[in-house]
């Protein structure tokens, strides 16, 4: 069955039923206020940090569960009745509903009893705010007498201690009511300067702040008393759970239509400046009212509707392709982009899955995303490499997780992840391609965020790779630490205490456990270093990396082929992981990506055989799974990855952060069809049409769909916030359409199934524009000879970097095998 459909004009999803197999949600602002929707109106808001800042509640594992929201009610004061214009709290059947979660906004539509509304939620631009623009329509022929509700809940700002700690959190809430706007002050009163408030552009009949008041005893928000008698009790909250809760009252002519302006928002006040009068413990409100004012009028509410509209349409425009694929088209050109602006956001912090309390920023996960944000805000990237790169520690390993607030390393995970500090290698070299600012490596970074500690980003660099030199096993291969990529190949860990966790027990000394992983990874961007390197005229230096990278190589044929596929790992015993010799996972997709991507195997076959393999033994039809045979058993030497039942997760499910690993090493070998396929598989938009097994959203990448060891092989999980994003968006743009940002240029090297005629890609770079005329008269996969530049043939397929021009450049690739 099908729930929605896309409408890509609109760049949005419309959903056109309520109940949804899962609430499929969109997030609200892209700067420092966030907000994550449902379509149902369910979700929470938080300013930077979902944990530390968090100012809405969510209700952990609810059932369902995106309950708390951001929810409103119409009451018929004639008869009574009332109603959820989003469906949920009160889940009345609506006679009309559709969501359309667009980009940065939601707007909910419904009919009900001949009363129509419609709430747009979005996020100015600039704004740490959100609005909630309302219209009520009456379709009926008499006057309709309507009250209408608000109701947020608010979060005792760190989310964590407000899910657990009642016994204080009972006793502190506070808020104020000034002039219709409700402000929520808990802790304001000691150490915290700032504040939400929740305002409402009408007069009001009436206000709640207190939730149990609004509530009434043994309720809940499908029938809260104040809406069911039709009248606020105007609560102030001392304690307990403070509430937003705005009652108006609007009466309606047959045909007219109101318009109602919500503003949540979060806002600082000067330290020494928190109370007006100053003596008092009431909150300055000057700095704040000006700002709520603005955005309680209708045309200033349209102007930075229309501005969000815009920035996305610029941010958007950078890579736009016409292919004869409607599924790799939408999500190029809007949603796997959007997608990678998400994951850039929030990192791995705050979903439906992620809770907004655990995890921080990954310094892993964080680098991969940049491969697919960069080319839409450069400067926001190059921040971010130098807020990850301080917290690297002086050895060149890395925290695993920084807290996005304070920016700081994550103690309590700390460090030990042997991949980690790769990454930033990658993550420099794609924000270097993409914009040409070598002066970036030249930039003081600290390290562990050290004063007096600073140092070139590119010894940071530099450090990096040593890490893994300093780091080798018995067999030349890079020591695993903790995990690798993998979190869950936990080979120092041999935990048999129940909920310890994998992820930082260690009880071995980890001088014998080896990924090939890293060995792959650490090839890959040992030669990217070395060509920085170069660059930079350090010409030894690159040497020296090559002679390290050609060492590794020879390592991995040595003790990283298993004969049909590249090894995965060595245990803590020494043997091998991936391997034929081994039971159960026998066969990773992870080396046979990273080795391949490293360019290992390429002259030789290997990477075909290996590749081979991976399409006998791990393929199915819902993507790549991550090992086969799954562990069948909990493996105390392994860790985690046997601790999820066969077919989920890192156990052979399909991990789809790593399919494009596969999908980049096809076409490498050049084979365009399979590639593509591969890419389908796993693309949400193709798999739309079985809304009913995928289960999650049809426009964002799920980290995971079930292998085929599982019962309900096919269902996705863990949708938006994965690697995921940035690899597909990655492979699809750069890859498969080929269209590369290289050190000296724009590579064009399409791997294309044998059946399209050709594809149209148009390419901000570097100053200009490219429109990109990609022509495939003889049905090949892959091979441009030459390139036609404004109708002027040049040598090789790469675009060289020109000086700004007034029009677009126009290119011409013709494939020819
Ligand atoms: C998950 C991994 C994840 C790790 C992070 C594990 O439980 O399976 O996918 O990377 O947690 O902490
Ligand atoms: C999700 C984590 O965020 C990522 O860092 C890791 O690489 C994968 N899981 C695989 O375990």
């Amino acid at each position: 069955m099908r729930y929605g459909h896309f409408d890509d004009q609109q760049r949005e999803y419309v959903i056109t039923r309520p109940n949804t197999p899962l609430p499929w949600i969109n997030y609200l602002g892209c700067e420092a206020y966030f907000g994550i929707i449902s379509n149902t109106a369910g979700g929470y808001s938080f300013y930077r940090d979902a944990r530390l800042r968090r100012l809405t509640r969510y209700r952990y594992n609810n059932a369902p569960f995106d309950v708390g929201g951001r929810y409103l009610y119409i009451r018929d004061n004639d008869s009574g009745e009332f109603w959820s214009p989003s469906w949920q709290p009160t889940c009345t059947k609506l006679d009309k509903y559709e969501c359309r979660h667009g980009m940065g906004y939601t707007t909910i539509s419904s009919s009900y009893s001949k009363i129509e509304a419609q709430t747009t939620y979005f996020v100015p631009l600039g704004e740490t705010l959100e609005i909630w623009k309302f219209s009520v329509t009456n379709r009926r022929n008499k006057p309709a007498k309507l009250s209408i509700f608000s109701s947020i809940e608010f979060c005792l700002w760190d989310a964590q201690d407000d899910a657990t700690n009642f016994q204080r959190n009972f006793s502190t809430g506070q808020v104020e009511v000034n002039n219709g706007v409700i402000y929520h002050k808990t802790e304001y009163r000691e150490r915290r300067n700032h504040f939400a408030y929740f305002a409402c552009s009408e007069k009001l009949a009436g206000f709640d702040t207190q939730r149990d008041t609004f509530l009434g005893a043994y309720r809940s928000w499908d029938n809260p008393a104040a809406v069911e008698r039709g009248k606020s009790f105007n609560s102030v909250a001392h304690g307990w759970a403070p509430h937003g809760s705005h009652h108006v009252k609007v009466n309606l002519k047959p045909g007219e239509t109101k318009e109602i302006i919500f503003v949540l928002g979060y806002h600082e006040n000067p330290v020494d400046k928190k109370f007006d009068p100053p003596d008092s413990q009431t909150i300055n409100k000057q700095t704040v009212k000006p700002v709520i004012a603005k955005y309680l009028k209708g045309k200033n509410v349209v102007a930075a509707f229309q501005s969000l509209r815009e920035n996305w349409d610029g941010l958007l425009s950078t890579y736009q392709v016409q292919s004869p694929d409607i599924h790799a088209n939408r999500m190029v050109n809007i949603w796997n982009a959007y997608q990678c602006m998400a994951t850039f956001n929030m990192s791995r912090s705050a979903s439906f899955y992620e809770s907004g309390i655990g995890r921080g920023l990954g310094f892993r996960d964080s680098n991969q995303d940049l491969l697919g944000f960069v080319h839409m805000v450069p400067s926001r990237a190059r921040e971010r490499i130098l807020d990850l790169s301080a917290t690297q520690l002086k050895s060149g390993g890395a925290f695993h997780q920084y807290q996005p607030l304070t920016k700081r390393g994550n103690n309590d995970i700390g460090s030990g992840f042997n991949d980690d500090p790769h990454w930033l290698i990658l993550g420099v070299g794609a924000y270097i391609k993409e914009t040409g600012d070598w002066g970036i490596l030249d930039e003081p970074v600290q390290f562990e965020n050290e004063p007096g500690s600073e140092q070139p980003l590119y010894e940071h660099l530099r450090r990096s790779f040593n890490y893994t030199l300093e780091r080798i096993g018995p067999h030349g291969l890079p020591l695993i630490g903790r995990a690798d990529w993998n979190d869950c190949l936990n080979l120092n860990c041999f935990s048999d205490t129940p909920g310890q966790s994998f992820q930082t027990t260690t009880n071995k000394d980890g001088k014998v456990a080896e990924s090939v992983f890293i060995a792959g990874l650490f090839v890959m961007v040992g030669k990217e270093l070395a060509t920085i390197a170069k660059k930079r005229g350090l010409n030894k230096e690159a040497e020296r990396c090559l002679a390290e990278v050609a060492k590794m190589e020879k390592v991995i044929y040595q003790h990283g082929w298993d004969g049909a596929w590249f090894v995965r790992a060595y245990d803590d015993f020494g043997k091998p992981i991936g391997s034929k010799v081994c039971k159960e996972g026998k066969i990773f997709i992870e080396s046979q990506g990273m080795c391949i991507m490293a360019g290992i195997g390429l002259k030789d076959g290997k990477a075909r055989r290996a590749l081979a393999s991976v399409n006998k033994h791990l393929a199915t039809k819902h993507g790549i799974v991550l090992q086969q045979p799954a562990f069948s058993k909990y493996y105390i030497h392994l860790g985690e990855i046997s601790s999820y039942p066969p077919g989920y997760k890192e156990n052979a499910g399909i991990f789809c952060h790593n399919n494009p690993w596969i999908i980049i090493s096809e076409t490498m070998v050049g084979n365009g069809n399979r590639a593509f396929d591969y890419y389908t598989r796993i693309n949400p938009s193709a798999r739309e049409k079985i809304g009913d097994l995928h289960r999650c959203e049809p426009y964002v990448f799920a980290q995971m769909i079930a292998g085929k060891d599982a019962p309900t092989h096919g269902e996705a999980k863990n949708s938006w916030l994965t690697g995921t994003a940035a690899w597909t968006y990655f492979t699809a743009t750069q890859w498969i359409l080929g269209i590369r940002t290289e050190f000296d240029g724009l590579r064009v090297d399409p791997v294309i199934p044998a059946k399209w005629k050709g594809f149209t890609v148009t390419r901000r770079f570097r100053g200009n524009t490219y429109v990109i005329e990609v022509k495939n008269p003889k049905g090949k996969q892959r091979g441009v000879k030459k390139l036609l530049v404004n109708g002027k043939e040049i040598a090789g397929n790469v675009l060289p970097v020109l000086p700004p021009q007034s029009k677009p450049i126009h290119v011409e690739a013709v494939l020819e095998g």
